[in-house]
């Protein structure tokens, strides 16, 4: 049932501040304030070695900003690939090692041969599923549920923003028990989440916004994302859910690799969506932006009121996202990439629910 929306994929990303509830009630104890978790673990976090990140598609993206969360507020050591390069790797796996794999489906192939993998090297198996009656689920030591209910559209939405919620909370509890975080930095990161479903909703007014700018960028023939820090896996999020579901070619890149290459593609015909929001990063990002307007781009950007007072000229349109803490920015900053790539595709007529070539569930190698 779509509610009062033409496509799944539309609820779905107007659901999101109440599943995001849903996985916060999960994860956190609201009377303490503090992150709290239900599983029983096979390890200590204290004692693990490393934590390698196994996933595909927008799962992979989930980990990569996982990846930000473990490092800085656990202090934990973490490596990431997708799967489909992992397995072939078979990479040498640290004694007490954990390796978690993320999937909403708990079906995908090489997801669950990297898991095989990782468990004949005896790494301690953890997965992160929304689909609880799943191969990946039975065959993990413990299961972090994302609880964000079934996801009907192809493209994944619900589900990414419950991954990073879910993998926040699994950071903050890591934090605690490797002694990472003090309890007033704790007690910050915790209100962060708590404060997430409002911040998400005042994410979505931004649409009346974002359809008009989804009518030019229906237009254009290519279209790059760029972001810094844990916003560059927002920026490949952006460009695989346009590349999905509109069929634009849309490449997601690092802010500071700009320079290195892709910058030669910029002009007028080259829209580019910049991922800032205010923050300790925000200021190196926009002056690679700066690079981009110099060289005619039509640049759009994504930022809080904050970022968007500091930027110059030569910004087409900013779209306006609530000031969150940086902690949790990439959740609240993946709303106006989904609307963009929902908007687009509605404005070109494709299939927004059943894209072409694509399955919900790639049980493929
Ligand atoms: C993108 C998308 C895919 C999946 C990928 C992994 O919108 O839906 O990239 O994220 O196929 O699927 P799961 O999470 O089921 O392992």
């Amino acid at each position: 049932d779509k509610g009062n929306h033409r496509h799944f994929m539309a609820k779905e990303i107007y659901e999101q501040p109440e599943t995001i509830s849903h996985t916060l009630s999960h994860y956190l104890d609201m009377a303490s304030g503090t992150v709290s978790l239900r599983e029983d673990l096979p390890f200590d976090f204290d004692d693990l070695s490393r934590m390698t990140i196994s996933a595909c598609g927008t799962a992979y993206y989930a980990g990569c900003v996982g990846k930000y969360w473990f490092e800085r507020h656990a202090r934990l050591p973490v490596d990431i690939d997708v799967a489909s390069e992992f397995r072939y790797r078979e990479p040498p796996l640290e004694k007490n090692g954990l390796s978690l794999f993320i999937s909403q489906s708990g079906e995908t192939a090489d997801t669950l041969a990297a898991l095989r993998y990782c468990a004949g090297q005896g790494q301690h198996i953890a997965s992160l599923i929304n689909t609880l009656e799943s191969t990946i689920a039975r065959e993990s030591q413990v299961v972090f549920p994302i609880l964000c209910g079934p996801e009907i559209g192809v493209a994944s939405t619900k589900a990414f923003t419950a991954q990073l919620v879910s993998l926040a909370s699994i950071a903050i509890a890591a934090g605690r028990a490797r002694g990472a975080l003090t309890p007033q930095v704790e007690r910050g990161l915790v209100e962060a989440l708590i404060g997430l479903p409002s911040a998400v909703s005042q994410a979505l007014a931004a649409e009346e916004q974002i359809v008009e700018i989804a009518r030019h960028l229906s237009r254009a023939k290519d279209v790059l994302y760029l972001g810094r820090g844990p916003m560059f896996p927002i920026a490949m999020e952006g460009a695989l859910k346009l590349k999905e579901i509109s069929y634009i070619h849309a490449e997601g890149y690092a802010a500071g690799e700009l320079k290195h290459g892709p910058i030669a593609l910029i002009d007028e015909d080259m829209p580019v969506i910049v991922v800032a929001p205010s923050d300790e990063l925000a200021e190196k990002t926009l002056s690679n932006m700066q690079e981009v307007a110099a060289r005619g781009g039509r640049i759009i950007l994504i930022t809080d009121e904050e970022g968007a007072r500091t930027v110059g000229h030569g910004v087409a349109e900013t779209i306006l996202m609530p000031k969150v803490d940086s902690f949790v920015s990439p959740i609240v900053a993946t709303v106006p990439v989904q609307l963009l790539a929902y908007h687009t595709a509605v404005a070109m007529g494709t299939d927004v629910d059943q894209p072409r070539n694509l399955a919900k569930s790639v049980t493929v190698e």
